[in-house]
C-alpha cells in the first residue's frame, strides 16, 4: 500500500509539502484544524493535492480511527494553526519521531514559551499574561525599566493585533479592543501577552531538527517599519551569509531554544532580536517558515527546511547539514501607506523592468480599495530580488520604494 502522510493545515508554505511528497511516490491527506484557519489561509489551500480532506471538529478518536484505517503514520504541520493538532496526532502514531508532548503548549502559547526558556536559564523577554489591566499596571510599576510595552495575542500569527506603545500611550484601549475577540487563527483572546519592547535588530533563524540534532537552514534579517499607527509592519527580508558575526551567536542561542521547547523533529521558524545584551527570542513556530519562504531559501542556498523535511519523511538514512550561502536574495514587501484605491495599473509593468526581480506577487488589483497596511494580511504584495550583484539589488529596492509611494490614491 502507498505510504500516506497527513498534513495538518497545508496552508502558506505548508501547501508546498504535498507535491514534493508526491514526487517521491507518497500519498497525502489533509486535516483542517478549524474553520477560522480556512478563512485566514484558505487562498493557499490546494484541495486537489489530497486524496482525503478531514475537517477536525474536536473528535480526536474519530480522526485517529480514520488515520489507522488509512494506515497513516506520519503527520506534518503545514502552518502555525496546525502545530498543536499535528503534535497530538504525531505523538499517537509516531512518538519516535515526534516533539516532546509534555511541552506542546510551549510551542504555541507565547507566555509558556517564555516560561520554558526561563526554566532552561535562557534569556527571555520580560512578559506577563493576564486579562486584568490593573495587574499590568502593577507589573509595570515593579519593572520601571520598561519604557515601551508590547501588547499582543498569545497564539496568533501574521502580526495580528500586535501593538507597541510608550507607557503613557493608550495601550489599555488596544488591550480592551482585542480581549475576548477571536484572533486570526480562531482562538479567543481570553487573556493577552504584555511584554517589554526589545530595541534591536530582528533576525529569522529557520532550522530543521532530526533525532534531536539541529541544522540551520537559513538566517535572514527582517526590516520592519512603523506605518502610520501600525508597528512592526513587514518591509523587507534579507538572506544572510554564515560569515556574519551574528551567525554563531544566533546558532548557539537557537540550539538551546529548540531544546527548551522540546523540538527534536521537523522544521522550526524562530524570530530573534539581538540587542546590546545579546539574542532574545520573539517566538518559535514548530513548522516551516510561511509565505513560500522555503522556495526563496532554495534560491539562496540550493536547499531548505522543506528539502530536509521531504528527505526525513521519505528516506530511512537521510543526511542533513547547515546551509551554504550561494546567491543574494532580498524580499521586498509592498506596503500601503494609507487607505485608498489602488491606482497604479502600470505598477506591474514597472516592476517587471527590475533587473533582479525573480518573482512578483501582487495580492491586490488596480481599482481595489485597500486598507493602510497594518500586518502581514494587509500587505499589497512582494517582490523577490535575487542575483550576484548586491548593489544592483539595493538599487532595485530603491526603485520599488519610490513607486510604492504613489501606488494608492488616498480616499478622503
Ligand atoms: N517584545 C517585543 N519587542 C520588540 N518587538 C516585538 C516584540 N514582540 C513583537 N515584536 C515585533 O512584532 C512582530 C510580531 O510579533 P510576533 O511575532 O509575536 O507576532 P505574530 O503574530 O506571530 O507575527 P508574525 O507571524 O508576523 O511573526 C515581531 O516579529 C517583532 O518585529
Ligand atoms: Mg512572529
Amino acid at each position: 500500500m502507498k505510504n500516506i502522510v497527513a498534513i495538518v493545515d497545508p496552508f502558506s508554505s505548508g501547501k508546498l509539502i504535498a507535491s514534493r511528497l508526491h514526487e517521491q511516490g507518497f500519498g497525502t491527506i489533509a486535516i483542517i484544524s478549524n474553520s477560522d484557519t480556512l478563512a485566514t489561509f484558505g487562498d493557499s489551500f490546494v484541495g486537489s493535492d489530497f486524496s482525503k480532506i478531514y475537517y477536525f471538529d474536536g473528535n480526536i478518536n474519530f480522526l485517529s480511527d480514520e488515520m489507522s484505517f488509512l494506515g497513516v503514520k506520519k503527520i506534518i504541520p503545514g502552518a502555525e494553526s496546525g502545530v498543536t493538532l499535528a503534535d497530538t496526532l504525531s505523538n499517537i502514531f509516531s512518538p519516535e519521531i515526534s516533539n516532546a508532548y509534555n511541552c506542546t503548549h510551549a510551542r504555541r502559547d507565547k507566555m509558556e514559551m517564555v516560561d520554558a526558556l526561563q526554566s532552561h536559564s535562557l534569556r527571555a523577554i520580560k512578559s506577563i499574561k493576564t486579562d486584568n489591566l490593573k495587574i499590568v499596571e502593577q507589573w509595570l510599576s515593579e519593572n520601571p525599566n520598561i519604557s515601551r510595552l508590547v501588547v499582543k495575542p498569545l497564539e496568533s500569527a501574521g502580526t495580528d493585533s500586535v501593538g507597541i506603545f510608550k507607557i503613557d500611550e493608550d495601550w489599555r484601549n488596544h488591550a480592551k479592543n482585542i480581549l475576548g475577540t477571536k484572533d486570526k487563527l480562531g482562538h479567543v483572546n481570553y487573556a493577552l501577552l504584555f511584554q517589554e519592547y526589545i530595541q534591536g535588530v530582528e533576525y529569522v533563524v529557520d532550522s530543521f531538527s532530526w533525532h534531536g540534532k539541529h541544522y540551520i537552514k537559513n538566517v535572514c534579517r527582517y526590516k520592519k517599519i512603523r506605518n502610520g499607527a501600525h508597528e512592526a509592519v513587514y518591509s523587507s527580508l534579507e538572506f544572510l551569509d554564515k560569515s556574519i558575526p551574528q551567525y554563531k551567536i544566533l546558532r548557539e542561542y537557537i540550539y538551546n531554544v529548540l531544546d527548551a521547547l522540546g523540538i527534536s523533529y521537523g522544521a522550526a521558524h524562530s524570530e530573534v532580536i539581538i540587542d546590546d545584551k545579546g539574542p532574545v527570542l520573539v517566538e518559535t513556530g514548530a513548522r516551516l517558515h510561511g509565505g513560500g519562504h522555503p522556495i526563496y531559501a532554495e534560491m539562496c542556498t540550493g536547499q531548505s527546511q522543506l528539502t530536509d523535511l521531504i528527505h526525513a519523511y521519505t528516506e530511512d538514512e537521510a543526511q542533513f547539514g547547515d546551509y551554504d550561502y550561494m546567491k543574494h536574495v532580498n524580499i521586498i514587501f509592498i506596503v500601503a501607506e494609507s487607505a485608498g484605491v489602488l491606482n497604479e495599473n502600470f505598477f506591474m509593468q514597472k516592476l517587471e523592468f527590475l533587473k533582479n526581480a525573480k518573482e512578483i506577487k501582487l495580492l491586490k488589483n488596480p481599482g481595489d480599495c485597500v486598507h493602510e497596511t497594518s500586518d502581514l494580511y494587509s500587505i499589497l504584495g512582494f517582490v523577490v530580488l535575487s542575483g550576484d550583484d548586491l548593489s544592483s539589488i539595493v538599487a532595485d529596492e530603491a526603485k520599488i520604494r519610490m513607486w510604492e509611494k504613489n501606488i494608492v490614491a488616498i480616499t478622503k
